[in-house]
C-alpha cells in the first residue's frame, strides 16, 4: 500500500513539506500530521529522502527491531561528528569504538557505579536548594536555567570529576554555551545543502572555535587526571581512561575519551533538566499530587539528611517522574534506518536505507494501555506497574534496544535526589498561575518561560 502523505505546500514544491513545519518546534507539526494520518505518513523534507513517521505501538515495535533497523548516522549525526566524534551518541553501531565504550560504560552506569555517585549528586542538589532558600520566596526561578545548571554540574562532577560550578556565576560556564551553540549550528548545517553551507563560513568559523575551546578543556581534564591520578575517584573518568575492554583487550584511547565528555554532557543535561521542569509543572498544576509527594518525603526523609537507601522507598516520587516522562518526554522521536527492504505492518513497503521515525506522543497516550484518562497526570497509575507486562513500547522515554539511553539510571537517581531535597524544604508554585506549557527544540524539547517560586514550608525551618 502507498504510505499516505499530506499535500505539498503549493508554492514550495522543491522544499517539500519543510515550509509546513513549525520552525521552533518541528515535532509539533509531526504530532499534528499524526493526528490526521495515524498510524503512518511520510513527508518530503528538503535534504532528506522521504521520511516515514509511525505512531502506533505495533509499528514502532517493528522498527525498534535491531535486526531490521539500525541507528545509522544520518546527515544530522554527520554534522554532529565534529562535536561528538566517535563518542557513544554519534558513532555507528558497527563502529568498534562504540562497542568498546558501550561495554565499558554500561556497568559503570549500573547500580554499584550509581551508588558511588550519590554523595556528589546530593552535594550539587544541596547547593541549588541553598541558593533558592537565600533568594527567598519572591525570587522568580527560570526553571530550565536552574535545572540545566544542576544537571550540567552533576554530569561534570560524577562523570569527569570536574566542577563547572554553575551556581557561582551569573552566566553559565563557557563550555555550556560552546556546546549549545555548536549543537544548534550543526543542526542548521544539516538542514542546508552543502553548497549553501559554504556561504555561512563565519558561522562555521565560530563553530570550529567553539569545538576547539571545548576540546582544550577536555584535554585539560584528562591531563590533570593523568598527572594527578585519583585511584579512589568515584567518577567515570578512571573507567574511561584505564578500563580495559574484555573483548578486545584494548583501552578507549584518549581521543575517544575526549569525545565522550561533550557526548555525555550533550546527551544528559538538557534531557534531565527538561524532565525536572516537566515534573515541577505537573506537580504545580496538581496541588493534591504535590501534597502527596511532600507527604511521602516527610515520611521517608523527614528532617533527616537524604540517604542512598531512602531513594528506593520514594515510590510516589518515582511514579511522578515516570508519569511526567510519559506525558512529556524530552526526546520525541525514535529514528532508525532500514538495513534491508522490508514491510511495515504487513502492508507498507520500506526500502533499504529508508529513514523511519516513531512518534512517542501517540503511543505514550494510547487509551488501550493507559485508559480513557491517558492525557491526565495521574502518578498513581505508575505505582506498581510492571513494565514487562505492558504491551511493548507503551512507555519508552529512554529509547529502545541496543542504542537505548545509557544514562537512564543516572538521570533517574539525580531527579529523585533533587525533587526529594526540594520538596523536603519548599512548597513550589508557578509564577503565573495561568501558564501553560510551551515547548521549543529541534532535537530534544524543553519548556519556554516556565517560571516557579519556592516558599519555605511552614513546618520546616
Ligand atoms: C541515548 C533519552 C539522560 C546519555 C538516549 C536515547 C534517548 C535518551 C531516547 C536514545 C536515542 C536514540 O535511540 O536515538 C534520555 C532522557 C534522559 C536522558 C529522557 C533524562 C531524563 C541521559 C543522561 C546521560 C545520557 C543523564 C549521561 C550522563 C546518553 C547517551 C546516549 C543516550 C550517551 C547514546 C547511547 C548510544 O547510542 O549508545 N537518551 N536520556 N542520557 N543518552 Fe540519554
Amino acid at each position: 500500500l502507498p504510505i499516505p502523505a499530506p499535500p505539498h505546500h503549493s508554492y514550495f514544491g522543491l522544499l517539500g513539506h519543510s515550509p509546513d513545519l513549525d520552525s521552533t518546534l518541528p515535532v509539533k507539526s509531526y504530532w499534528k500530521f499524526m493526528d490526521e494520518y495515524a498510524p503512518i505518513y511520510q513527508l518530503d523534507l528538503a535534504m532528506e529522502h522521504p521520511r516515514v513517521f509511525v505512531g502506533s505501538r505495533e509499528l514502532v515495535n517493528e522498527m525498534a527491531d535491531d535486526s531490521t533497523y539500525i541507528k545509522f548516522t544520518h546527515r544530522l549525526h554527520q554534522e554532529m561528528r565534529p562535536v561528538f566524534g566517535d563518542g557513544l551518541f554519534s558513532a555507528e553501531s558497527t563502529d568498534k569504538a562504540w562497542w568498546k565504550a558501550h561495554r565499558l560504560l554500561v556497568p559503570a552506569f549500573g547500580p554499584i557505579g550509581l551508588s558511588k555517585m550519590f554523595d556528589d549528586m546530593q552535594d550539587l542538589s544541596a547547593q541549588l536548594v541553598l541558593k533558592w532558600d537565600r533568594f527567598g520566596p519572591e525570587h522568580e526561578i527560570e526553571c530550565i536555567e536552574d535545572m540545566a545548571r544542576l544537571t550540567f554540574d552533576t554530569i561534570g562532577l560524577c562523570a569527569f570529576g570536574y566542577r563547572f560550578n554553575e551556581f557561582y556565576s551569573k552566566e553559565p560556564h563557557p563550555f555550556m554555551k560552546q556546546l549549545k551553540e555548536s549543537i544548534v549550528e550543526s543542526g542548521k548545517r544539516a538542514n542546508r545543502p552543502d553548497i549553501v553551507n559554504l556561504a555561512y563560513y563565519r558561522d562555521e568559523q565560530h563553530r570550529q572555535d567553539n569545538i576547539k575551546n571545548m576540546r582544550e578543556l577536555c584535554m585539560k581534564i584528562i591531563k590533570d587526571r593523568d598527572e594527578h591520578p585519583k585511584p579512589d575517584a568515584k567518577d567515570l573518568l578512571n573507567v574511561m581512561l584505564n578500563g580495559v575492554d574484555k573483548e578486545t583487550g584494548e583501552k578507549l584511547g584518549v581521543d575517544n575519551v575526549i569525545y565522550q565528555i561533550p557526548t555525555l554532557l550533550g546527551g544528559g543535561y538538557e534531557t534531565t533538566g527538561a524532565t525536572l521542569c516537566f515534573i515541577y509543572y505537573f506537580l504545580c498544576n496538581n496541588p493534591d499530587k504535590l501534597a502527596k509527594a511532600q507527604q511521602e518525603v516527610d515520611e521517608i526523609v523527614g528532617d533527616k539528611v537524604l540517604t542512598y537507601d531512602m531513594l528506593r522507598n520514594l515510590k510516589y516520587l518515582d511514579a511522578c517522574m515516570k508519569e511526567a516522562l510519559r506525558l512529556q518526554h524530552p526526546v520525541s522521536l525514535l529514528t532508525r534506518f532500514a538495513i534491508k527492504d522490508t514491510v511495515l505492518g504487513g502492508k507498507y513497503f520500506i526500502k533499504k536505507g529508508q529513514m523511519v521515525s516513531g512518534i512517542w506522543r501517540h503511543f505514550h497516550r494510547d487509551p488501550k494501555v493507559w485508559g480513557e484518562d491517558a492525557d491526565e497526570f495521574r502518578p498513581e497509575r505508575m505505582l506498581d506497574v510492571n513494565f514487562k507486562e505492558l504491551p511493548p513500547n507503551s512507555w519508552k522515554p529512554f529509547g529502545d534496544g541496543l542504542r537505548a539511553c545509557i544514562g537512564r539510571g543516572f538521570a533517574e537517581q539525580e531527579i529523585l535526589i533533587h525533587i526529594a531535597m526540594a520538596l523536603q524544604k519548599f512548597d513550589v508554585k508557578k509564577v503565573d498561575p495561568n501558564y501553560e506549557m510551551q515547548l521549543t527544540g529541534q532535537m530534544g524539547v524543553k519548556p519556554v518561560n516556565f517560571k516557579i517560586r519556592v516558599v519555605r514550608r511552614k513546618d520546616r525551618t
